[in-house]
C-alpha cells in the first residue's frame, strides 16, 4: 500500500521509518518532510494545510492511506476535506475530523468534553470578555499557583502559571484583550493540579483503541525544567513511575470514557488521541488532550512497538481496530533533542550539519533540516532528536548522548539533562 504522511518534523520522520518496516508498505510519500524523510520516501513539496495539492497527489500516486503528523491540517478539517470530496472517500485517513480535532483546538470544548464524558481534569472556569469579575472572583476562590489557558491553538505558549494573584488579574486582562490574539478570546482558569505529568498515547478507530507505550517529555529549554517552554526537549520510554496498576487506572478511568464519549458524541475520530496527565498517587488527572502523536514523544514511542504499525494504522483507517493487538518491546528508549542556538525564541536558519553518517547505532531522527544538494541544512529550532534504546534509561541515554557527541553545527545546543528524575524511581 502507498503512504503519505503529513507533516516535516521529527515526529512524521520516526512514523516513516516504522511504517517502512511493515511488509505491507508499498511507496512512501512526505508532504513536506524534510532532510530525513528524504532518505526512506519521497518528499513532496506541499504545505500541510494545502488539501486541494494533497489530494491530488495522492490520485496521482495511488495513495490509499494518509497519516496526518500536526495539529493544524486536523483543525482545519482535512478530514472533512476528504470525505466530502468524491475521489477522496475511499482514501484512508489517520487523523480526526473537525469537530474532534476541537479535542485540542479548544480547550473549552475540551474541558466540556471530558466534564460531560466523567474524565477526570482540573476543576474551571471559562471567562470572556463579558465575565471578566466572575473571572477574578474565581482566581480569589481557587488555590495558588494560578492557571490560565488561551482556548485557542497559541504555539504552546498559551499556558500560563504563576503564584501571584496579581499577576494572575492582570494576565487574565492581558489574555483577553488579545495576548495570543483570537486565541485567548476566551480563557480558561483551572485549578492546578499537583502530581508527575506523563503522556498517554491511543490509535483509536472511535470504537476501539490501542494503547501505545507511554512517555515522558522535557518541555523546557534549560536543565533541571528551567527557562521557557519549548516543543519539547527529550522523551523516555516506558515512564518507571506509570506501572501497571496505574496504567489500568488510566485506562479504566480515562481512555474508556474518552472513546466512549467520542462515539456517543457522534465525533468521527480515527486517530491518535495524546493524553497530557498528571499522576498523583495512583490517580490520572487529565490536563490536556492533542489529536495527533506528541513531538519528540513519537522518536521514543514507536521504536518500542514490536508490531507492524502500518497493518495497526489501516485497520484504524478501516474501522477495525477491534481485532488488532499492539506488541510493545521492554527496551527502554530515550530520545534527546538538539536545537539551535537561540531556540526557543529566535534562531539562524541554514547552517551545515555534519556528523550525521558517523553514527551507526541508534537512530537520527530529522525535525528542522533541509537537503541542499549533499549538504544537510538546519532548517528549524529542534533540529534533530537523538534515539537510542537500551535495557535501562542509562544505557539508552549513554548511546543517545555518544551520538549527538558525534554531530555538529554552529550553535548547536541540548538538554544534559533528560531522564536524570526519573532514575530515582527505579529500584
Ligand atoms: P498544556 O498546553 O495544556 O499542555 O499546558 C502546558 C503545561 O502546563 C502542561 O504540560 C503542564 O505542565 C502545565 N499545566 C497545564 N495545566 C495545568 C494544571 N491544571 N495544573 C498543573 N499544571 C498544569
Ligand atoms: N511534546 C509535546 C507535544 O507534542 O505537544
Amino acid at each position: 500500500m502507498n503512504v503519505l504522511v503529513i507533516g516535516a518534523g521529527g515526529r512524521e520522520h520516526t512514523l516513516i521509518w516504522k511504517i517502512k518496516q511493515s511488509p505491507l508498505c508499498g511507496q512512501v510519500y512526505a508532504a513536506p518532510g524534510n532532510a530525513g524523510t528524504q532518505d526512506l520516501a519521497t518528499n513532496l513539496p506541499y504545505g500541510v494545510n494545502d488539501f486541494e495539492k494533497i489530494g491530488q497527489a495522492v490520485l496521482e500516486h495511488n495513495i490509499e492511506l494518509v497519516v496526518v503528523g500536526p495539529e493544524e491540517p486536523l483543525v482545519k478539517g482535512i478530514r472533512n476535506y476528504f470525505a466530502t470530496t468524491e475521489a477522496l472517500q475511499d482514501i484512508l485517513l489517520v487523523g480526526p475530523d473537525e469537530t474532534g480535532a476541537r479535542l485540542e483546538g479548544s480547550k473549552d470544548f475540551s474541558k466540556e468534553f471530558m466534564q460531560r464524558h466523567g474524565v477526570p481534569t482540573a476543576g474551571s472556569k471559562t471567562i470572556t470578555k463579558d465575565n471578566i469579575a466572575e473571572g477574578k472572583a474565581f482566581l480569589k476562590e481557587v488555590e495558588a499557583p494560578y492557571v490560565l489557558k488561551a482556548d485557542g491553538l497559541a504555539a504552546g505558549k498559551g499556558v500560563i502559571i504563576t503564584e501571584d494573584i496579581q499577576e494572575a488579574e492582570n494576565t487574565l486582562d492581558e489574555m483577553l484583550a488579545g495576548k495570543f490574539g483570537e486565541a485567548s478570546s476566551k480563557v480558561l482558569i483551572e485549578e492546578y493540579l499537583h502530581g508527575i505529568e506523563l503522556s498517554v498515547f491511543v490509535l483509536t478507530d472511535g470504537k476501539d483503541y490501542l494503547i501505545l507505550p507511554e512517555a515522558k517529555d522535557y518541555k523546557r529549554i534549560g536543565e533541571g525544567d528551567t527557562g521557557p517552554n519549548t516543543g519539547g526537549m527529550g522523551a523516555v520510554s516506558p515512564v518507571p513511575f506509570a506501572d501497571a496498576a496505574f496504567m489500568k487506572n488510566v485506562e479504566e478511568k480515562v481512555i474508556k470514557p474518552t472513546v466512549e464519549g467520542l462515539e456517543k458524541d457522534n465525533i468521527d475520530y480515527v486517530g491518535f488521541i495524546f493524553i497530557g496527565l498528571m499522576n498523583k498517587d495512583g490517580e490520572p488527572n487529565v490536563i490536556e488532550y492533542n489529536v495527533r502523536m506528541g513531538d519528540p514523544e513519537t522518536e521514543a514511542v514507536l521504536p518500542r512497538i514490536k508490531s507492524d504499525l502500518l497493518q495497526h494504522l489501516i485497520a484504524a483507517g478501516k474501522k477495525e481496530l477491534k481485532n488488532e493487538k499492539i506488541e510493545i518491546g521492554n527496551e527502554t528508549a530515550t530520545t534527546v533533542v538538539a536545537v539551535s542556538a537561540g531556540y526557543p525564541g529566535s534562531y539562524p536558519k541554514g547552517l551545515p550539519i555534519s556528523g550525521i553518517d558517523s553514527v551507526t547505532e541508534g537512530i537520527i531522527f530529522h525535525a528542522g533540516t533541509i537537503p541542499e544538494g549533499n549538504a544537510i541544512l538546519t532548517n528549524g529550532g529542534r533540529v534533530l532528536t537523538s534515539t537510542a534504546l537500551g535495557s535501562s534509561i542509562q544505557d539508552a541515554l549513554d548511546l543517545s548522548y555518544a551520538n549527538l557527541n558525534k554531530i555538529q553545527w554552529e550553535g548547536m545546543n541540548y538538554r544534559k539533562d533528560i531522564g536524570q528524575d526519573l532514575l530515582k524511581y527505579i529500584s
